[in-house]
């Protein structure tokens, strides 16, 4: 399966490089990195730095966009940390950024492989709206999009109603859901279901030790935000159950949704919103995972992340 991984690493991102890398169901084409949990530079070099601890050293890595589509910058370094990998520190990779733009990866590549890539989005989709805005002869070719990103029943993360990626640049966010893409999204409702906690780390016993030294580090630089902010024992880790879903669908449940982003709200800007009764009469646009076996990915992320 021709994976594009678009990122904005990140504790949770670099745990979802780790995954994919250690599947050998996945041929990651490209990484291509946005602006998100710090700013796109920052994100490029932890990029760089993870393909290396994870084993990602021929996989091609291109810098993105550096904002968003309309609203200004925001990044999150209380949640990921000032270098955006919490208390991990990476030896710095020799490996080289493409010259590309994200975009531009992406868009040769879909042309590349016409039908047969995935969007993997585990950051804020401004890459993916520039690419099919630049070229949208790619938008019937992309084969599937799979987000990570919004709140459908559950509260937000970024504000009481907004998800994070979302929140970070809604308007691009706005563009993927209205483009028909085959989307799969992966909101907070089933993210904040999986909570990594100190057992978990534990039972990384086996891995390889540069790897669970990567993880207990970053880890628990999120742990203390989630404690801190959130009240929460352990730290929701997205990104990696968007990854795993590309191999084991069945982990989750799913509905069928016409989704929507709020642009204007003043309480609820970027919140993403479902028609759960059917009360507009639209069409579903996207597939979204509303439940979730959470031992069974726990156990699957572990027990890939140790034969790594
Ligand atoms: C999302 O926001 C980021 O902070 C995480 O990396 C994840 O992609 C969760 O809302
Ligand atoms: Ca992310």
């Amino acid at each position: 399966m021709r994976i594009i991984l678009d990122t904005d690493p990140g504790i949770d991102d670099a745990l979802a490089f780790l995954l994919l890398s250690a599947s050998p169901e996945i041929s990651l084409e490209a990484i291509t990195v946005t602006h998100g949990n710090t700013s796109v530079d920052k994100c490029t070099r932890n990029a760089l730095d993870i393909a290396e601890l994870a084993g990602l050293l021929n996989v091609p890595i291109a810098r993105g966009a550096s904002e968003p589509l309309v609203k200004s910058l925001t990044i999150a370094e209380e949640t990921h940390g000032d270098g955006g990998l919490g208390y991990a520190t990476l030896s710095q990779s020799t490996k080289q950024v493409e010259s590309k733009h994200a975009a531009d990866l992406i868009i040769d590549l879909v042309h590349q492989y016409p039908h047969e890539i995935t969007m993997l989005m585990i950051g804020p989709v401004t890459n993916l709206a520039l690419a099919i805005r630049k070229d949208p002869s790619i938008i019937p070719l992309i084969k599937n999009v799979v987000s990570m990103g919004g709140a459908i029943h559950f509260p937000g993360n970024a504000t009481p109603s907004a998800e994070y990626n979302v929140f970070c640049d809604p308007h691009a966010y706005d563009l993927i859901l209205r483009t028909g893409f085959d989307l799969t999204i992966v909101p907070l409702d089933v993210t904040y279901q999986c909570i990594f906690q100190p057992r978990h780390i534990q039972a990384l016993a086996g891995a390889r030790p540069e790897i669970v030294k990567f993880i207990e580090d970053s880890t628990r630089f999120y742990m203390e935000f989630h404690d801190e902010y959130q009240k929460i024992d352990g730290c929701a880790i997205n990104d990696p159950l968007a990854a795993a879903l590309l191999i084991r669908p069945d982990l989750c449940t799913y509905r069928d949704y016409h989704v929507t982003v709020e642009l204007a709200g003043i309480h609820t800007s970027a919140k993403t919103t479902a028609d759960h009764f059917y009360a507009t009469g639209a069409k579903p646009n996207a597939k979204v995972a509303m439940g979730v076996d959470v031992d069974g990915f726990m156990d699957f992320f572990i027990e890939r992340v140790k034969a790594l």
